[in-house]
């Protein structure tokens, strides 16, 4: 994967800088074309004649040694960079970074490169733990910059805990396996549906339910991440898209989502709908609110659209994927769905399980597709499982383009 690709190697002050001459190594072997830029607190630990011997390239110390006139360097190797990999990276790199601060050739590169930047940290554990370090850390994750975690054991601080430089070839398997994927839904027009929808009984009051769009948004967000053109299908929910190449169309009811879905369908290759769309509404919304009465009060419900069986029925080409959220035997209600709803694919989740379903940040899930082969995805961000239901929607598509 890394054959003939431009990386450019950051090296920060860490005693960890030993690692990163094998890096530089390791990855030449792989046929990489390595530029390495180092700290001034990173030359204290290794000269850069070590990196130079090893990546065969000039190293870039300082942002006001212009090696060529006709360049301006860090500009010129913003733009060569595939890649962008800071490995070692204290906590005062990954700070700077947060802060869009440019004060050495390092960071204003960084700043100024449309690379995939990943990120090896490696310091000491109360360091690594610090609130101020894990704030810059989300806020670079939610930027789109990738995280390559500390492993842990002995630090060289004494310490014993997470902070060790993750291994060079892990490092270089991450990476590898990330820019693997990256392009995994190039071209593709991708169809979502998330949160909930509102069914109106009069102006102040609804029926609805638990889910607050995290799974659909993670969904989206992970689409759009390996290159698919996105259309989110959002009900009243209090969640951001991140993403350029999120389409949001907000809805409140079923009938509303069921005519976005459509508006859409057609166009679409990829259609997941992970929205929890209300099986019943009232058969009469009031204009008024209604007024309190004693006794108990009776309302008369009547059957939404089935979006997903609708869509199951008419498909052409597109891989129709849904949810199944359960409480009891989840395989077998998901099984169930699968067949009735014509789908390619379920993900199923047993909502009653503890990290899982509803207005949570995880998922645990079965991704059941339509020649019942089954995978299941254990406990996980909804981010990353998001990530792993694309991998096999995609391995899916493959096996039936075969
Ligand atoms: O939004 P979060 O808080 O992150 O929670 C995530 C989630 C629990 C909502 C999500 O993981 C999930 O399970 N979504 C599906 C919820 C649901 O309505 O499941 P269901 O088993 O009742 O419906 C089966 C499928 O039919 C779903 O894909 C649903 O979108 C679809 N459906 C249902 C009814 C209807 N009228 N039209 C539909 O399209």
């Amino acid at each position: 994967m890394l054959q003939n690709k431009k990386i450019l190697l950051g090296v920060t002050g860490g005693i960890a800088v030993y690692k990163a001459c094998d890096l530089v190594s390791k990855l030449t072997q792989q046929g990489a074309d390595v530029r390495v830029m180092m700290t001034n607190g990173a030359t204290k630990f290794v000269s850069p004649l070590t990196f130079q011997a090893l990546s065969r390239n000039d190293v870039y110390t300082d942002t006001f040694d212009e090696k060529d006139p006709n360049k301006i360097a860090h500009i010129d190797v913003a733009d060569w960079a595939d890649i962008a990999i800071i490995a070692p990276a204290t906590a005062n790199i990954i700070s700077k970074i947060a802060y869009g601060i440019a004060d050495d050739m390092l960071t204003t590169t960084l700043l100024a490169t449309r690379a995939d930047i990943y990120i090896a940290p490696a310091m000491n554990v109360h360091m690594y733990e610090h609130p101020a370090v894990i704030d810059n850390m989300r806020k670079l994750v939610d930027w789109g910059y990738h995280f390559i975690e500390p492993g842990a054991g002995y630090l060289a601080c004494g310490y014993v805990g997470k902070g060790r430089l993750e291994e060079p070839q892990t490092i270089i398997k991450v990476i590898s396996e990330h820019q693997q994927h990256a392009n995994l839904l190039e071209g593709k027009k991708v169809l979502i549906s998330a949160g909930p929808t509102r069914e109106a009984i009069d102006p102040v009051r609804f029926f609805s339910n638990r889910s607050s769009g995290k799974m659909g948004f993670a969904l989206a967000e992970a689409a759009a991440k390996f290159g698919a053109v996105v259309t989110l299908v959002a009900g009243p929910v209090d969640q951001q898209t991140k993403h350029p190449n999120i389409n949001r169309i907000d809805v409140v009811t079923a009938e509303d989502m069921y005519q976005a879905i459509w508006d859409h369908f057609e166009d679409a290759d990829i259609v997941i709908k992970a929205a929890a769309v209300a099986d019943y509404r009232p058969v009469v919304t009031h204009d008024q609110k209604m007024k309190k009465q004693t006794g108990n009060l009776i309302i008369e419900m009547e059957r939404t659209k089935d979006i997903l069986q609708s869509l199951g029925d008419e498909k052409s080409n597109q891989f129709v994927v849904g949810f199944a959220a359960e409480t009891t035997t989840p395989m077998e209600y998901g099984k169930e769905k699968l067949k009735k709803k014509h789908l390619d694919a379920i993900i199923i989740n047993n909502v009653a399980e503890e990290g899982a379903g509803f207005a949570v940040d995880t998922n645990i899930v079965t991704y059941l597709n339509k020649q019942l082969a089954s995978e299941r995805l254990p406990l996980a961000s909804k981010d990353e499982i998001s990530e792993q239901i694309f991998y096999l929607i995609a391995r899916d598509l493959k096996e039936e383009v075969k």
